[in-house]
């Protein structure tokens, strides 16, 4: 089974009974509406990747012992495939995600997906769901990979049969506007350690996050920034995304050192901060220097970057017993590499690199 030449079974919902479209994607809560079909495949030993289909969104069926359950043997991948103004649907850096998942795939002993595979699944349901893109700006049609153990084996090891689907769930903006929001730098909680799972899309990663998130809530935080788990000194995330300070024309952000996720936004940042005006330095953050630096108005903008929300502009940082705001407003940076990415995002503007990939109908 090869790429372009992959035989996918389709089975597809009649017209009448698809489910009516959303009325107002801005409206529509993140991540909670589903289209109408969804890829699946299976992995078995000896028979590898098989059974590639199309088939009516739903439930799956496993067993109860299935290794993913109860282990967490699961990889996933996150992506948003966005209408140009001609109605044609872009994905943004497929084969980077397609990469990623075979990553993380190793690192939670699972085997890998070929790429062109992936990337095939993915164009064949966007084309059945075109209709679901939505063209309005800021709007998009998320696209969730994933990968699970479904062996029956409550044994701690690899699970020797896997299912690869794919979801698609139509958003408007992850943030309800592009107002900075405020976060706190957690010192309780890590998510990631050397020598851990930080760099790889698993889900125990995400669960592992959540008590923070919640406990920062409650105090009135957006989000929780992450700080190394080994001296909980050197800024590494925040909550799903990578992050950037902005001090005159240099953007700061911690390396990829082992423990932070290769995020994509944060690569095309990388990538395309020359023609922006802007150097890069990735370099090790301390959280303390960093504050001392915000209170000084040497660093004047701080933003996250993810597929999800993009660019979220981050206006107070919390940490120990203060509070510091980098601005009310979001920043002059912030806004320009928003706008840069979108553009090439939503085939607004010209594609410099060629990250915008066309699924051809
Ligand atoms: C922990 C974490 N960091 C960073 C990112 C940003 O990655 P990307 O830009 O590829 O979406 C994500 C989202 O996927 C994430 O979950």
């Amino acid at each position: 089974m090869k790429g372009a030449d992959m035989f996918i079974t389709k089975a597809v919902v009649p017209e009448k009974e698809r489910k009516p479209l959303y009325t107002d994607i801005m409206a529509l809560p993140f991540g909670e509406t589903f289209t109408d079909h969804m890829f699946t495949m299976e992995y078995t030993p000896g028979k590898q990747w098989h059974d590639p289909r199309i088939r009516p969104y739903g439930n799956l069926s496993l067993d109860p012992a299935a290794v993913v359950l109860h282990y967490a043997q699961e990889v996933f991948e996150g992506q948003k495939a966005y209408k140009n103004p001609d109605g044609e649907i872009l994905l943004f850096r497929p084969r980077e995600n397609a990469r990623r998942l075979n990553e993380s795939l190793k690192r939670m002993c699972m085997p890998p997906v070929p790429e062109d595979i992936f990337l095939e699944a993915e164009d064949a349901l966007l084309r059945e769901e075109a209709r679901w893109v939505p063209s309005l700006p800021g709007a998009s049609l998320y696209v969730r990979a994933a990968v699970i153990a479904t062996e029956a084996a409550i044994g701690i090891r690899a699970s020797r049969s896997y299912l690869f689907f794919i979801i698609c769930s139509p958003v408007g903006p992850y943030f309800k506007d592009f107002s900075p929001i405020r976060v706190r730098i957690s010192s309780t909680f890590v998510r990631a350690v050397d020598g851990g799972t930080g760099e790889a899309k698993t889900g125990g990663n995400y669960a592992a996050s959540l008590l923070a998130t919640m406990e920062a809530k409650k105090e009135g935080f957006s989000q929780v920034i992450w700080l190394d788990g080994r001296q909980r000194r050197f800024i590494e995330e925040m909550g799903g995304m990578n992050i950037f300070f902005v001090q005159g024309n240099t953007l700061l952000t911690p390396p990829l050192s082992g423990t932070i996720l290769h995020g994509i936004t944060r690569k095309s940042i990388i990538e395309m901060s020359g023609d922006c005006g802007l150097t890069v330095k990735e370099e090790r953050l301390d959280a303390r220097e960093v504050m001392e630096s915000i209170t000084r108005k040497e660093i004047t903008e701080a933003f996250a970057c993810g597929t999800a929300a993009v660019i979220s502009p981050i206006g107070a940082i919390a940490f120990e017993e203060r509070e510091e705001t980098v601005s009310q407003e979001t920043g002059p940076v912030t806004q320009k590499l928003y706008k840069a990415l979108t553009g090439i995002q939503y085939g607004t503007a010209p594609d410099p690199y060629d990250w915008v990939h066309k699924v051809t109908s």
